[in-house]
C-alpha cells in the first residue's frame, strides 16, 4: 500500500513535468525579492577572510536527518542549521511570517524561498563558525535556485538519507515531539511533496556527483557508521 522511494532510478523518473514549473516559479520569486539579491560577498557571507563550508542534508519526513545531523555536527565540528527548526522558531516567536509558516507546515507544504533563504542567510552571516550542516534544505528546485542566487556557496557534500515510506510514516507517528505536522494526513502530504519537489533536487546533485546516499534503515549507530567515511575522507 505504501510506495517505496528507494532507488535513484525512481528519482530520475519522478516529477519531470513539474520541474520546469518549479524553476519558473523560483525565478518568479527571485524577481520579487531581487532588490535583496546580494552576492555572497555583499551579503557578508563570503569575504577575504571568510569562505564557509556548506553541506546539505536531505531525506523524507521522519527519516532521521536531525538525529544524524546532531551526531555529525558534534563529531566533525559543524554548526547544525535545521531549516524546519528555524521555521518553527519563527512561529513561536510570533514573527511577521509566523502565521503563514504555521499554515504551510500544518498543510505539509513548502514555505516560500523568500522567507527560508532570508532566514538561512542571516543564520550563516551571524554565525561565528564557518562549517555548516544545513538540514532539510533545499527541499525544492525553487529553494535550490533561490539559494544559488542569494547565498551562492556551492555545497561540498549533499547527504541523502533514504528509507521506504512505510518506515518514515511509522517513525513520524511514534516520535511524540508534539509537532502539528506529525499526523497521518499531513505526513501523507509531506511524503507526496517530498517525492514531487525534493527528489528533483536529489537528482540534480546526483548528476553533479555531490550526492551521498545513505541507507537510513537500522539503528542510530549503524546509520552513523555509514555516514562516517564521507566526513573522515
Ligand atoms: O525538516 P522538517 O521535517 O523539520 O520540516 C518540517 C516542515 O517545515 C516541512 O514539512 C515544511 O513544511 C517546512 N520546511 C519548508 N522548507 C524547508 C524546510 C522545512 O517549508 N526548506
Ligand atoms: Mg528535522
Amino acid at each position: 500500500m505504501w510506495r517505496r522511494v528507494s532507488s535513484l532510478s525512481n528519482i530520475i523518473s519522478v516529477a519531470k513535468p513539474s520541474l520546469l514549473y518549479q524553476v519558473a516559479h523560483g525565478l518568479h520569486i527571485l524577481k520579487a525579492f531581487s532588490t535583496e539579491a546580494l552576492n555572497p560577498a555583499e551579503a557578508g557571507i563570503l569575504s577575504k577572510t571568510r569562505s564557509p563550508t556548506i553541506n546539505f542534508v536531505l531525506g523524507g519526513p521522519g527519516v532521521g536527518k536531525g538525529t544524524q545531523c546532531t551526531r555529525i555536527a558534534e563529531t566533525y565540528g559543524f554548526t547544525h542549521l535545521s531549516v524546519g527548526d528555524m521555521l518553527r522558531k519563527e512561529i513561536s516567536s510570533n514573527s511577521e511570517y509566523g502565521d503563514m509558516i504555521l499554515e504551510t507546515i500544518t498543510k505539509g507544504k513548502i514555505v516560500s524561498s523568500e522567507v527560508t533563504v532570508k532566514l538561512l542567510k542571516s543564520a550563516i552571516a551571524s554565525s561565528e563558525t564557518d562549517r555548516f550542516l544545513i538540514d532539510g534544505f533545499p527541499r525544492s528546485e525553487e529553494n535550490r535556485v533561490a539559494y544559488e542566487q542569494i547565498i551562492g556557496i556551492e555545497p561540498e557534500v549533499v547527504l541523502f538519507f533514504e528509507c521506504n515510506e512505510e518506515e518514515m510514516m511509522k517513525r513520524v507517528l511514534h516520535r511524540n515531539q508534539g509537532r502539528v505536522d506529525d499526523n497521518i494526513i499531513t505526513t501523507k502530504e509531506r511524503l507526496r511533496v517530498f517525492e514531487a519537489y525534493s527528489l528533483p533536487v536529489i537528482r540534480y546533485y546526483s548528476q553533479k556527483g555531490k550526492l551521498h546516499k545513505i541507507n537510513a534503515i537500522g539503528t542510530e549507530d549503524e546509520i552513523f557508521e555509514r555516514v562516517r567515511p564521507i566526513f573522515d575522507a
